[in-house]
């Protein structure tokens, strides 16, 4: 059963999203062009900050900045300096560094600001993909996680938050997931988020340097691209729900997920960024909601919130096939150390995320035509 009982705005983020606008901050997106990089830079940009976002569009999309060129003002827009450059190249993760004002069309605001807080979101994400071709997984994963490392910590980056994952679980059976109980990895996505853990651990006891690893589950929401082979299963049936096409479940559909809506994520981005417990630093943490749900009751609550809009949903099934490799079983959070350290708490349950997701696809994939 997925429970709708809506969760209260933690007072700390409450607090955090009064005074950014007051203090400026300058910030650095990697992956600005996906799903969750462009999630932040709406939000960061609405608090009137600095952002440089860094993207080499592997997986992300122009039409994302140009979707949030819209979203904001243009005094906010021009507070984004966005350079195209590869995280596997170490120079342009170093240019990646200073905001220089550089495109803004303002002279007033072109002043040069360090980075304070890096969000490092870029990678190649999905399972199947490192399965099918590990070496270009590990190239931006690992090696370009580390020219990340190496030029955020010769910046002086106040702080380095990046995108982990709850794949680093692997096998380990237990249940919920707390952040000091991990198995063996069961791709090689799974190692190089691992992997990315330990170089930050490392950098953190070699050189001092501070960073922040936060274990995303299931992220779904605005901007999620429903297209292509390793789409993420929340857009990519919304998708093919609102086209009648197919919908494949892999295995009974009783296999579960933690699924976190991204205004979640974001707040935990920023809140560890900007963290001042004096434990808080140098972790890992858990994002997600702490709520299960199968693919069974996912598929009927995007058919239940589509219906009314799309009548042919009413009884449609989907399709069930083999279980895919690499995946876990069950997946469920345990949030308690990111709520305790950061003060996080989910402002969005799954079936409120879904409601704001859903309005978002049918709009997005009814205006598709022009893109
Ligand atoms: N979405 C999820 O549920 C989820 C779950 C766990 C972890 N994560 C992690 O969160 C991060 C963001 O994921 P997302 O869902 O937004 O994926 P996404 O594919 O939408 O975004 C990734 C972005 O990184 C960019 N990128 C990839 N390689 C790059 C390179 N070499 N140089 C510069 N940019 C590069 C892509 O073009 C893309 O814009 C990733 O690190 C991913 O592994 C996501």
């Amino acid at each position: 059963m997925m429970p709708t009982q809506p969760s209260v705005l933690s007072p700390r983020y409450s607090d955090l999203l009064e005074k950014l606008p007051n203090e400026p901050r300058t910030w650095l997106i990697t992956g600005v062009a996906g799903f969750i990089g462009c999630n932040l830079l709406e939000t960061l940009l609405k608090l009137d900050q600095r952002v440089v976002g860094l993207d080499n569009f592997a997986t992300g999309h122009r039409h994302n900045l140009e979707q949030i060129r819209a979203a904001v003002t243009p005094a906010q827009w021009a507070r984004l300096q966005f350079i195209e450059g590869d995280i596997r190249n170490l120079d342009d993760c170093r240019r990646a560094m200073t905001w220089t004002g550089a495109g803004t069309q303002s002279s007033a605001l072109a002043t040069q600001h360090s980075v304070d807080f890096v969000l490092h979101q870029a990678a190649l994400g999905s399972v199947p993909r490192s399965l099918e071709d590990p070496i270009t997984t590990n190239g931006a994963n690992i090696d370009g996680f580390l020219n990340m490392l190496v030029a955020a910590r010769d910046a002086k980056v106040a702080r380095f938050v990046y995108a982990a994952s709850s794949s680093t679980y692997g096998d380990h059976p237990g249940l919920p997931k707390v952040e000091d109980r991990i198995g063996k990895p069961l791709s090689p996505y799974a190692v190089t988020k691992l992997v990315n853990e330990q170089y930050a651990e490392v950098f953190a006891r070699a050189y001092g340097f501070r960073t922040i690893g936060l274990r995303y589950f299931n992220i779904f929401g605005a901007h999620q691209d429903p297209e292509g082979a390793y789409a993420a299963v929340v857009p990519k049936w919304t998708s093919a729900m609102i086209h009648n096409e197919p919908v494949y479940i892999n295995g009974d559909g009783e296999t579960s997920r933690d699924f976190c809506y991204i205004a979640n994520t974001v707040q935990a981005n920023l809140l560890a960024a900007t963290a001042e417990h004096p434990d808080a630093a140098n972790q890992v943490y858990n994002v997600a909601v702490g709520d299960r749900t199968t693919l069974n009751d996912l598929f009927e609550a995007i058919r239940a919130t589509l219906e009314p809009r799309f009548p042919h949903l009413k009884g449609f099934k989907p399709v069930y096939r083999d279980f895919r490799a690499g995946d876990v079983r069950h997946s469920l959070a345990d949030i308690g150390k990111a709520r305790t350290l950061l003060g996080y708490a989910p402002s969005h349950r799954i079936r409120e995320g879904l409601v704001e997701a859903m309005d978002w696809y049918v709009n997005d994939l009814s205006g598709r035509g022009g893109r």
